[in-house]
C-alpha cells in the first residue's frame, strides 16, 4: 500500500492497451482506489505505453528482441518488477509467458485477463476456436496467475451469448467491452479487501470462491456464492 492506503499496481502490456486504458479511467473516475505506479512492456512500440505516459504513469520499455535470449529478458523483467515492488501485478494483454520464479515471487499478487471462459480455451486464438467449435457462450476471465499457463483459479468471468453470423471481430468487440468492466472491478475488490487470496485460492466476502463470479451482457453480477 502507498502512504494513503492505496494498492500500488504495476501493469504489463504488449499491445494497444485498451484494458490498461479502462483501468486508468476507473482510477480517474474514482471507481478504483489504486495507484498505477508503473507500466512495463516487452514491446517498445506498444501503443499502451503512450496511454500510460498521457496518464503520467512511469513506463518501462523492455525490448524483448534486444536481449540475447529469453532467459536474459526474464531476468531483467524479474529485476525490474522486484525493484518497482508493487502490491499487485496486472497482466493486461501481455503476450509472453512469465518465468516461474517471477510468478512465485508475486504468488497471490498477479492477475491476468484471458479471453475465454476458462478452463475452456487456454492459449491463443480463443475466438476462432470457440466459433469453430460451435459454442453457445464465450467470454473472458480474470484469474490469478500460477506457473501453469491460463490455469490459475478464476475469479470473475464476463459471458456473452454467441449470435448467429457472429464473426471473430464482432465477438472480440463484445467480449472486450466486458473486460473493461470486470478487470477494474476485480482490482477494486482486491483494493477494498472484498477479494483475497489465501494460499493462492480466491476468497470473496470472507468465503472461498469455488466457482468464478459471473457477469453477462444482459444481467448484473450473479452472486454464485451466496
Ligand atoms: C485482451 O483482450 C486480452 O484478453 C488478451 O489480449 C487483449 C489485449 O488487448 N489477452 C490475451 O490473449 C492473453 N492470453 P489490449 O492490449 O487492448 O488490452
Amino acid at each position: 500500500m502507498n502512504d494513503t492506503g492505496k494498492l500500488r499496481v504495476a501493469v504489463l502490456i504488449s499491445g494497444s492497451g485498451t484494458n490498461l486504458q479502462a483501468i486508468i479511467d476507473a482510477v480517474a473516475a474514482g471507481r478504483l482506489n489504486a495507484e498505477l505506479i508503473a507500466v512495463l512492456s516487452d514491446n517498445p512500440d506498444a501503443y499502451g505505453l503512450q496511454r500510460a505516459e498521457q496518464a503520467g504513469i512511469v513506463t518501462y520499455r523492455l525490448d524483448f528482441h534486444s536481449f540475447a535470449d529469453r532467459t536474459d529478458y526474464d531476468a531483467e523483467l524479474h529485476r525490474q518488477l522486484r525493484h518497482i515492488d508493487p502490491d499487485l501485478v496486472v497482466l493486461a494483454g501481455y503476450m509472453r509467458i512469465i518465468a516461474d520464479r517471477t510468478v512465485e515471487h508475486f504468488a497471490g499478487r498477479m492477475l491476468n485477463v484471458h479471453p475465454s471462459l476458462l478452463p475452456a480455451y487456454p492459449g491463443l486464438h480463443t475466438y476462432r476456436r470457440a466459433l469453430a467449435a460451435g459454442e453457445t457462450w464465450h467470454g473472458t476471465t480474470v484469474h490469478l496467475v500460477i506457473p501453469e499457463l491460463d490455469a490459475g483459479p478464476p475469479v470473475l468471468q464476463y459471458r456473452v451469448k454467441i449470435h448467429p453470423g457472429e464473426t471473430e471481430q464482432s465477438l472480440r468487440e463484445r467480449v472486450q467491452t466486458g473486460e473493461y468492466r470486470i478487470y477494474p472491478l476485480c482490482i477494486q475488490w482486491l483494493a477494498e479487501g472484498k477479494l483475497e487470496f489465501r494460499e493462492q485460492q480466491p476468497w470473496l466476502d470472507g468465503r472461498p470462491l469455488t466457482a468464478p463470479a459471473i457477469i453477462d451482457e444482459t444481467t448484473e453480477l450473479k452472486d454464485q456464492h451466496g
